[in-house]
């Protein structure tokens, strides 16, 4: 009986902790274990091709992954008490929490840490497992270990036995200011992009990834395609945006192109892109359009082509634009108007 008053117990204070939960401690979890599946993907799918390459693979994969899950507001990377690449040693603010984890101390999975009065810390202690043995353990192939040495004079990083603290996973997160409500901002246009984006199946294209297409070859190889009314379209347009009016004039001529199209998040441009895949066309969905365009740093035209900062939104609802720009919901009264 008495153990079941425990168990309850027990549940039931899980349960508050639950409700408790930190949101921005529930996100840096959830990055952190991202960050540690890809990283373990990658090094199982490079240590297959062989070892030598897999290093080249964990040196560049393991940084590109972290600035992956970085934002403006959440600062991920990983670092160890005894690095490999000296650049990973640990950080002033973590110290005496990484010492206390080495010590054995019992601080829990996470531990938060406040850096100064605008940014706070987290860090999780990351375990040696059989998979690391083969680049951080006590036996490396002596071919691999050469490589190693080479191209790190001073590394510290081997001699780990399996449950080993190898390092630690750390989160710096910018306090309430401007670009955390922008990153809460982010997090409502992905969950609402989610929303309807498998029920279209459109392909899509990323605005940072139209950001690095060269604006030559954006303008040689591609055509912009602003699906909105003609009274969005007059607050402001991505530059080099050409209307639906004006590109279905002329779409035998554009027909050799690829059509990016957009929209305020990219709804009814993923309606539209599967109208052009249904026609032929190499047709791909600006995800997040015009919204994730402004989070990403993107430039807007009015009218006139002068660079501004407005952008009609849709409605209230994604009303998401951050920090800087001022958004504008005013709709024409009776459909038609201002076409
Ligand atoms: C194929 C070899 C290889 C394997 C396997 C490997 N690592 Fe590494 N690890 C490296 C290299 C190379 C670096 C240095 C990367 C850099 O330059 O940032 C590194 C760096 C690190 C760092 C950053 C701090 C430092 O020492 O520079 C951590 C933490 C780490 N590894 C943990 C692990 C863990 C945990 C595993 C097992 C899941 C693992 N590694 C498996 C090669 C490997």
């Amino acid at each position: 009986m008495k153990k079941w008053i425990f168990f309850f117990g027990i549940t039931f204070a899980y349960q508050i902790a639950i409700a408790k939960a930190d949101p921005v401690e529930v996100q840096v979890k959830k990055k952190f274990a991202r960050y540690q599946e890809s990283l373990k993907k990658e090094l199982s799918a490079a240590l297959k091709k062989g070892h030598k390459h897999a290093v080249d693979t964990c040196k560049l994969k393991a940084s590109s992954i972290a600035k992956n899950l970085s934002t403006q507001a959440i600062e991920i990377g990983r670092v160890s008490h005894r690095p490999r690449n000296s650049n990973s040693s640990i950080k002033p603010w973590m110290k005496k929490a990484t010492l206390a984890y080495l010590a054995g101390k019992n601080l829990g999975d996470l531990k938060k840490i406040r850096i100064n009065h605008a940014e706070t810390g987290y860090i999780k202690p990351i375990k040696t497992g059989g998979l690391c043995l083969e680049c951080h353990g006590q036996s490396v192939d002596p071919d691999l270990q050469k490589k190693i040495k080479k191209m790190y004079p001073k590394d510290l990083a081997v001699g780990f036995e399996v449950g080993d603290v190898r390092g630690f996973f750390y989160a710096v997160v910018k306090n309430e200011i401007g670009p955390d409500k922008d990153h809460l901002k982010r997090l409502r246009i992905e969950r609402m992009i989610q929303k309807f984006e498998s029920g279209f199946n459109a392909p899509t294209i990323k605005v940072r990834d139209m950001m690095r297409i060269s604006k030559r070859n954006l303008f040689d190889s591609y055509v912009v395609v602003d699906v909105r009314e003609g009274y969005e379209q007059k607050v402001s347009t991505i530059p080099g945006a050409i209307t639906k009016a004006d590109f279905e004039k002329n779409m035998v001529k554009y027909k050799t192109k690829k059509v990016i199209s957009y929209c305020t998040i990219g709804y009814r441009s993923a309606e539209y892109t599967n109208t052009l895949v249904a026609k032929g066309f190499d047709a791909l969905n600006l995800r997040g359009s015009v919204l994730s365009w402004t989070h990403e740093g993107g430039k807007l035209v009015d009218h006139d082509g002068k660079d501004t900062k407005k952008v009609h939104v849709y409605g209230k609802d994604w009303d998401l634009v951050p920090e800087g720009f001022r958004s504008v919901t005013k709709k024409p009264w009776f459909k038609g108007w201002g076409r």
